[in-house]
């Protein structure tokens, strides 16, 4: 059954996320210095960013990161997305899908990114909590085969859902429903923050659960406690605003284990990009950036913005003498705050 809510709740923080100022605080990225080189010994020409995820061939490691579906306006983004990625061989995720699981009739704004880039990484995307308000695997495959997904992300904001004045505050138990999705989906799952960062805590967890990937989702970019108190909750918001885990702080904490990770949350460069490989990130994500470029110019928009991102990733690669996305993995670099204390 259509849910007007949920559509009034999409376009608005379609429209938050467009208009108003909704970042907060610092990813931490400004604190961490690359190692250059003078002499690189790399030609910038043939600097070469094609990486493997969860078994898929990628150009660069860049997943447009989860934002919409649902509506017609969704389906029009997600079009101008989608064709984008396919255009440069990235990845792609949709928003979540439960509204097209409640009433399938919107299910072609969501499908359309399977049309529009065939070939590419797509991800699947729900709310983990959704796990306790009778969703299970069954409305997991649904979403999965929904857009042909390679992968499902699971997202995690407990901090968001709190503020939400309608929001789904249940947490409880989700860690062994999580492990029972995983077990038996048909594709790997990732488990991925919204903007407020996972922990190593988390992350410790999520990998004893047998999760495929995790998507750090830190703080420093779009804030979803800003974006809800403009729908508002100013106080809550005011009160909550700071609190997160900085993007290049989490993925430092985790650098050591060993599970496969996006880097997301206020990455806003290929420089920032290349900053999250070097701390660990097969991938790196963005979303309110291309949001912005799909509103301002449709898919060449976007397609500019990410190919400009791309000319940034290569100029770091070949500053830091690294011809490949392995080499760049293993490039020194420096931390230059306290911001950066083990946990
Ligand atoms: C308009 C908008 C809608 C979003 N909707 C979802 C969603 O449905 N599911 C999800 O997992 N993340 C969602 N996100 C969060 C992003 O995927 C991403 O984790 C977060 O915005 C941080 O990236 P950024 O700083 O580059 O925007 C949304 C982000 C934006 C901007």
């Amino acid at each position: 059954m259509k849910d007007e809510m949920m559509d009034v709740r999409k376009k608005d923080h379609i429209r938050i996320c467009l208009e108003e100022d909704v970042e907060v605080g610092s990813t931490g990225f400004e604190n961490i210095k690359l190692n250059q080189r003078a002499l690189p010994e790399v030609d910038l020409k043939k600097v070469e960013t094609t990486t493997t995820f969860l078994g898929k061939t990628l150009n660069a490691p860049i997943l447009i990161e989860a934002m919409t579906g649902g509506t017609k306006q969704a389906k029009e983004i997600n079009s101008d997305l989608a064709e984008a990625a396919g255009k440069l061989g990235i990845g792609i995720e949709v928003g979540s899908q439960r509204a097209a699981i409640e009433d399938p009739a919107s299910a072609d704004t969501f499908s359309i990114v399977a049309e529009k880039a065939p070939d590419t990484l797509r991800i699947a995307n729900l709310g983990a909590v959704q796990l306790n308000n009778g969703f299970g695997l069954k409305e997991c495959e649904e979403a999965v085969e929904m857009i042909g997904a390679h992968a499902l992300a699971l997202h995690l904001n407990p901090l968001q859902e709190a503020i939400q004045p309608e929001g789904d505050t249940n947490f409880a138990g989700l860690r062994g429903k999580i492990k029972g999705i995983a077990r038996k989906l048909s594709v790997p799952v990732i488990v991925k923050e919204v903007g407020s960062g996972l922990s190593r805590e988390d992350v410790k967890a999520l990998i004893s659960i047998g999760v495929g990937a995790v998507d750090i989702g830190g703080y420093g970019g779009t804030s979803w406690i800003m974006v809800e108190g403009y729908r508002g909750e100013h106080r809550t918001s005011e009160v909550f605003k700071e609190m997160g885990i900085p993007t290049a702080k989490a993925l430092l904490d985790i650098k050591d284990m060993k599970i496969p990770k996006i880097a997301s949350g206020g990455i806003r460069s290929g420089l920032d990009g290349a900053k999250s490989i070097v701390l660990g990130a097969n991938l790196f994500g963005m979303a309110s950036p291309l949001l912005k470029a799909q509103s301002k110019g449709g898919s060449k928009g976007v397609e500019a913005y990410l190919k400009e991102t791309i000319k940034e990733l290569k100029i770091a690669m070949f500053a830091t003498g690294a011809s490949d996305i392995s080499t760049l993995g293993k490039v020194g670099y420096e931390l230059n705050h306290s911001t950066f204390r083990s946990p």
